[in-house]
């Protein structure tokens, strides 16, 4: 049995079956880098206000590395008795920093101490995500690019409706995954505060200095009301609503990859390095990454309505509930990081067969519209152009043909206004080309976009860099 740091008050020991229930130390382990990180900070900031001697902040930091390299490691032994990653750190110090070990925890509580932690992780994490978004985005626009050539029916209520370009399509995904990495980005700016003086709830009675301990700890701002500090994790909910949003995207670009790698669509074909076989039929090769990633949609979901319940109604202003934050939370970290990673390896290698998606492109009326609009820029109002090709259609179906496959005459019987130019109207290229309204899909169009994202892109990625500078040499180490 441990000694606990609150045996003073406590006649009993605690019950095993109590330390197994409340320790947490198998989950928050892994945030010991951003919790040593937060300690060396705060001894800094101790010694800077004259509450320890420098020596003792030297001492105390020194034993903080130790600890740092020894979890790394692998040699440091952990145990449900001391709770939580906090109470292993601050008991194995006095191995390292002697009596001067039980100075560290001056000035602050468990409380705000786990909300520093979990937002040192969650902006380094969130910078990952934005920068795995930024590869990810990267392939769609090279993709793109690739394909611009390459033509595909757009559907609406999965019936083919207009022919659009597949880079097209491709950048439609561009645009939901550059949201997202703009809400991951807008996240930071709430995640990015620090509360580490907060104490228990209420503030400390030391003469603290929460901005140098910000300014250390790379933070924006400081939080302003001690309560809030401690029982605030908004910053969670809105992180995990921003990944399910994510998982939403990838949910639908995975849906339609199950489909167009189907027998029925062919437009596409998954390398064999990015799919599996059947254990009972041979010939079988399966779209399983899209499948599994339209599957994980649901834990990344699970664990933002989780976190939604477990602060539902909750008192200020620490609860012990709030321990429950982190299993969820990794989770969703881990799953999203595992899907935008497959994602980006995947996609280059997808074979599009252009082929395909063509003679799909030039069945099933698409160019339907198009007639209609010809009609009207020669007078017909568009309601009446619409009857009238619709009844042109009707004709053409039970011909079996399509409306470019009617003769003139055929065609002239639904309205005088046709002339032999309608046939270059409902060309493919005539229907992508002239659809030339910002935000559509000519050719022009498309690659404007595609520039503008690859100009995008560029600009983000210095960002990300300067962040990733930043993680090399964290000024509270330095
Ligand atoms: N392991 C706890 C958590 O994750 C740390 C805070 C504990 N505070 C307390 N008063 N027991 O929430």
């Amino acid at each position: 049995m441990t000694e606990k740091p609150w045996d003073g008050r406590f006649s009993e020991e605690t019950d095993n079956a109590v330390e197994a229930f409340t320790s947490s130390i198998e989950i928050d382990r892994h945030l010991y880098q951003h919790d040593i990180d937060g300690s060396i900070a705060h001894c800094r900031m101790l010694a800077k206000a004259g509450i320890i001697t420098q020596d003792e902040s030297l001492t105390l930091i020194d034993g903080l590395e130790k600890i740092r390299s020894e979890i790394t490691a692998g040699s440091f032994e952990f145990s449900d008795s001391l709770e939580d990653i906090h109470m292993h750190i601050e008991d194995r110090l006095a191995a390292h920093a002697g009596n001067i070990s039980q100075k560290l925890h001056t000035a602050r509580s468990r409380n705000d101490q786990v909300a520093l932690d979990v937002r040192l992780y969650l902006r380094a994490e969130s910078r990952k995500i934005i920068h795995g978004l930024l590869q990810l985005r990267k392939v769609l626009v090279d993709m793109a690019g690739r394909y611009i050539d390459v033509v595909i029916p757009g559907y609406t209520h999965l019936q083919r409706a207009q022919l659009v370009l597949f880079s097209h399509h491709l950048m439609a995904y561009y645009e939901m995954f550059a949201r997202d990495s703009q809400r991951f980005a807008d996240g930071l700016k709430r995640i990015n505060v620090m509360p580490l003086g907060s104490a228990a709830l209420a503030g400390t009675t030391y003469p603290i200095d929460r901005e140098y301990t910000a300014s250390l700890l790379d933070f924006h701002t400081v939080s302003e009301n001690s309560l809030d500090s401690v029982s605030d994790r908004d910053f969670v909910i809105e992180f995990l609503a921003a990944a399910s949003l994510c998982m939403v995207h990838f949910s639908r670009f995975s849906e339609e990859l199950v489909l167009w790698s189907s027998s029925e669509f062919k437009f596409i074909e998954l390398s064999d390095a990015f799919s599996t076989g059947s254990s009972i039929m041979p010939q079988k090769k399966n779209p399983d990454v899209p499948e599994l990633v339209r599957g994980k949609t649901g834990r990344v979901f699970g664990s933002l309505i989780a976190i939604l319940s477990l602060m539902k109604s909750l008192p200020l202003a620490y609860n012990r509930d709030m321990q429950e934050d982190k299993e969820p939370l990794f989770d969703a970290v881990k799953t999203l990081h595992a899907c935008i990673d497959i994602y980006t390896r995947m996609l280059p290698n997808i074979t599009v067969n252009k082929f395909e998606m063509g003679m799909a492109a030039s069945k099933g009326y698409l160019n339907a519209t198009d007639m209609a609009d010809y009609l009207v820029c020669r007078g017909m109002p568009f309601r009446q152009a619409h009857g009238c090709v619709g009844q042109a259609v009707g004709y053409a179906l039970g011909k079996k043909k399509e409306l470019h496959e009617l003769t003139l005459d055929e065609l002239r019987s639904f309205s005088e206004l046709i002339d032999e130019d309608i046939f270059e109207a409902l060309t493919t290229r005539q229907m992508i080309e002239r659809r030339q309204s910002f935000g559509g899909t000519s050719t022009k169009n498309v690659k404007a976009a595609i520039d503008r994202a690859v100009k995008r892109i560029d600009e983000e990625g210095l960002e990300v860099l300067t962040w990733q500078l930043n993680v090399l040499t964290p000024s509270c180490r330095t």
